[in-house]
């Protein structure tokens, strides 16, 4: 026997090496129930002890080299049947290509805006304690936002939140490094809304801060001129509207020229010509203090806005849901705003 399982291995390995035969012809000739090999197994049960022995391992060992080289002539039938031609010159398959999120389009054109003016990018955590989401930022103990109602607290731990704005990273920016600062923040929040059209439970924001020796309301202002500009046309005008904000003094926000109708008023402007798209201000001495940086030395400004704002201005997305959805017929038609 043998003899028998030695002819037939280098049998097959000779068919391996020419790959002239085809893996169906190969199975019937070696592998199935009359096949070769299965005839030796059948004679094999009939020999005795000694010869078992013998014969045992190698006959395994051709069992398993057949199997192995069948699978190989499936996985290479196309050139193993040999009269089948391949048409070179068919056009290709054409592989679905998937599109950036629109978020992540507009996030990275406000990145690249502000890379311009020298801001670098730094990030943070999204489970933070109170000290960088509210209290390092001048919020008073029994400010609205520390409530239940409008912060996700993660645990029974009061000192554990969902940041609901990136400030917090400026905080920790602010702890860790020396002035002059230029950074952006940008990043996923929290806030504790019902979900609807025009609001939702998470959503996106890019904060910046800039200090130095002498940063003045007008270095925010060209700052902030020169980004509505770049993101929405060199025409785009600006208006400042005073606000209130515990870690900038003085506060305010920002409106551009509705960048549907150019400022003469429509149904997307509420036909005011402005439409809002940030928060600013000078960033409050208080919070320079609580971030270790000497107030009488330096001076910043801060500004944050809502990525999702910015982008349904460019798009028109009319429910933020959409956003968040996945659903392919929205998202592939930002392919061509890559
Ligand atoms: N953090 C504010 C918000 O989430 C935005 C802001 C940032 C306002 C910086 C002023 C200065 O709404």
């Amino acid at each position: 026997m043998k003899e028998i399982i030695e002819k037939l291995t280098e049998e097959i390995n000779q068919l391996e090496l020419s790959k002239t035969v085809d893996a169906e012809n190969f199975r019937l000739k070696y592998l199935s129930k009359k096949g070769l090999i299965s005839v030796l197994f059948d004679d094999f049960k009939n020999l005795d002890t000694d010869q078992k022995k013998v014969s045992g391992k190698p006959l395994n060992d051709l069992k398993n080299y057949a199997q192995n080289v069948w699978e190989l002539l499936k996985a290479g039938s196309v050139q193993s049947s040999g009269d089948e031609k391949i048409d070179l010159t068919l056009p290709g398959v054409e592989l679905p290509v998937g599109s950036r999120h629109p978020l992540s389009i507009v996030k990275n054109e406000i990145i690249e805006i502000f890379n311009r003016l020298g801001f670098t990018i730094s990030e943070g955590p999204e489970i933070e304690d109170d000290w960088h989401v509210f209290s390092a930022l001048n919020f008073p103990p029994d400010h609205p936002a520390r409530d239940m109602q409008d912060t996700f607290f993660v645990s029974k731990n009061p000192d554990i939140v969902l940041r609901t704005h990136t400030s917090s990273v400026q905080v920790r920016v602010m702890e860790n490094q020396k002035p002059p600062i230029r950074t952006i923040s940008p990043g996923r929040v929290y806030r504790n809304e019902a979900i609807s059209a025009r609001a939702h439970c998470f959503f996106h924001q890019i904060e910046g801060l800039y200090i130095d020796h002498g940063v003045s309301f007008a270095d925010l202002k060209q700052t902030l001129l020169y980004f509505a500009r770049e993101m929405f046309g060199e025409n785009t005008e600006i208006r400042l509207r005073p606000s209130y904000f515990p870690f900038t003094e003085p506060s305010a926000e920002m409106d551009i020229s509705c960048n549907l109708c150019g400022g003469k008023g429509c149904a997307f402007c509420k036909h005011t010509g402005w439409v809002e798209i940030l928060g600013c201000g000078m960033v409050d001495p208080n919070v320079l203090e609580y971030c270790g940086i000497n107030s009488k030395e330096f001076t910043g400004f801060a500004f944050g806005m809502g990525i999702e704002r910015i982008t349904n201005l460019k798009f028109q997305v009319k429910d933020l849901r959409m956003f968040s959805e996945n659903d392919v017929r929205f998202l592939d038609q930002f392919k061509s705003a890559l």
